[in-house]
């Protein structure tokens, strides 16, 4: 194994060819040893420029070659400003919709000036994973490829989700709403979600343009049993973990179990032995009466007149890191921010539960409570 520490002694470029060797073979499902070993080098070359120095750039596109259908591709592409991967992009975050590559590639695709590729993706199988990292992008640019597929029926429901998760997609939610022209079985779907949308705009107009019995027959409709009443029922932790992964109920679009899921909100696995059940429920029911530390939301302005939202995962003298949902993080120089605002609000939204059955609430906290640390066995 070659130390990360001689490359230099190497030079270069005549490092990267080897661990690039051509005589590895060509299709692999998952990256080898050199594969990564190559990554780790050119990752602190990221700035580099190509254009002026043809070793590296050849380096650079055998590793792309290799990283092929895999995440890495996309940290590759964006590193180095890759030119016309348009194509590939979208079929990594297809592969590997629950990654935060897969947001950050569809956001490069949207960027691009070859965005209309994504709505032939959008016809093929892949549709619905796509529409999904296209709706955790938040994105607005995703509205108009995601707009025309409320009327194709059998990716409608993913695409109206989707479209609640940017402010553009909710605000075109509701002018659909307001003027009858949301299918019923749509408007059931996303009336919790934009109730408890992150804009405070969009939320109050929620309230006034989807009756409150908008609800999925016999779900949350009518009152929630009380706290107390929840915990004398029985949960059953399988069915439970079924309904963590529903994309309606959306759990693990923000939250790891195990290393499954989107890496964002604080990780799951050892929850059961954190909180007892009636301190999960809470959790659920009222997520902004106790903001975990670390993970308060911000709203941060720039200067240009964007916006980011999300956790500021990291402070330094002249940037921040603001993680955002869907798990992928942005660094903004602080000479670029106008102001940054921490939100009382939790980015965890209010009202999840109703679209479940107080039984199906009572199976997810049974399956977050088995969730628990495991103590290594003695031999
Ligand atoms: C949009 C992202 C998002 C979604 C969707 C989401 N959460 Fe969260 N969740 C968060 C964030 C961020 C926090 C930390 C802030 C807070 O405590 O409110 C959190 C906190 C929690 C906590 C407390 C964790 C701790 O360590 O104290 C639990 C439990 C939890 N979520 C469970 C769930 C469950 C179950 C679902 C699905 C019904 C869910 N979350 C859906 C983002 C999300």
């Amino acid at each position: 194994m070659i130390g990360i520490g001689t490359w230099r002694h190497w030079g270069l470029a005549g490092w990267l060819a080897v661990a690039t060797g051509l005589a590895l073979p060509r299709l692999h499902a998952a990256l080898d040893d050199q594969t990564r070993l190559a990554l780790e080098t050119l990752s602190r070359l990221k700035d580099a420029d190509l254009e002026s120095n043809a070793a590296l750039k050849n380096a650079v596109l055998k590793v792309l070659e290799k990283t092929r259908g895999e995440p890495e591709f996309v940290e590759i592409v964006r590193d180095f400003r890759l030119p016309g991967q348009e194509a590939e992009l979208v079929r990594v975050a297809a592969l590997h919709p629950q990654t935060s590559q897969a947001v950050e590639a569809v956001r490069m695709v949207l960027a691009s000036s070859q965005s209309a590729i994504l709505t032939q993706s959008l016809q093929g199988e892949q549709a619905s994973a796509l529409i999904e990292v296209l709706g955790r992008s938040g994105d607005a640019r995703a509205v108009p490829f995601l707009q025309p597929l409320l009327n194709r029926e059998a990716v409608q429901k993913a695409a109206a989700l989707a479209l609640t998760q940017s402010q553009e997609g909710a605000v075109r939610l509701l002018a659909a709403q307001k003027d009858g022209t949301l299918a019923p079985s749509l408007a059931v779907v996303v009336a919790p979600a934009l109730r408890s949308a992150r804009w405070p705009d969009v939320r109050s107009a929620a309230q006034t343009v989807f009756p409150e019995t908008t609800a999925a027959p016999g779900k949350g409709t009518g009152e929630f049993p009380p706290i107390a009443d929840l915990l004398q029922m029985t949960g059953d932790p399988q069915k439970g973990l079924a309904i963590f992964r529903r994309p309606e109920v959306a759990c693990s679009t923000c939250h790891q179990v195990n290393g499954e899921g989107v890496d964002f909100g604080p990780k799951l696995s050892e929850i059961g032995s954190k909180l007892g059940k009636d301190a999960l429920i809470a959790a659920i029911l009222e997520p902004s009466a106790g903001i975990s530390f670390g993970f308060e939301a911000w709203r941060v302005e720039l200067k240009n007149g964007d916006e980011v939202f999300g956790l500021i995962v990291s402070d330094a003298e002249d940037e921040v890191e603001v993680k955002q949902q869907g798990g992928q993080s942005q660094r903004i120089k602080k000479a670029d921010i106008a102001t940054r605002e921490k939100q009382p609000l939790s980015i965890m939204p209010a009202g999840l539960h109703q679209s479940l059955t107080p039984q199906e609430f009572v199976d997810l906290i049974a399956y977050l409570s088995s969730l628990k640390k495991v103590e290594p066995r003695q031999p």
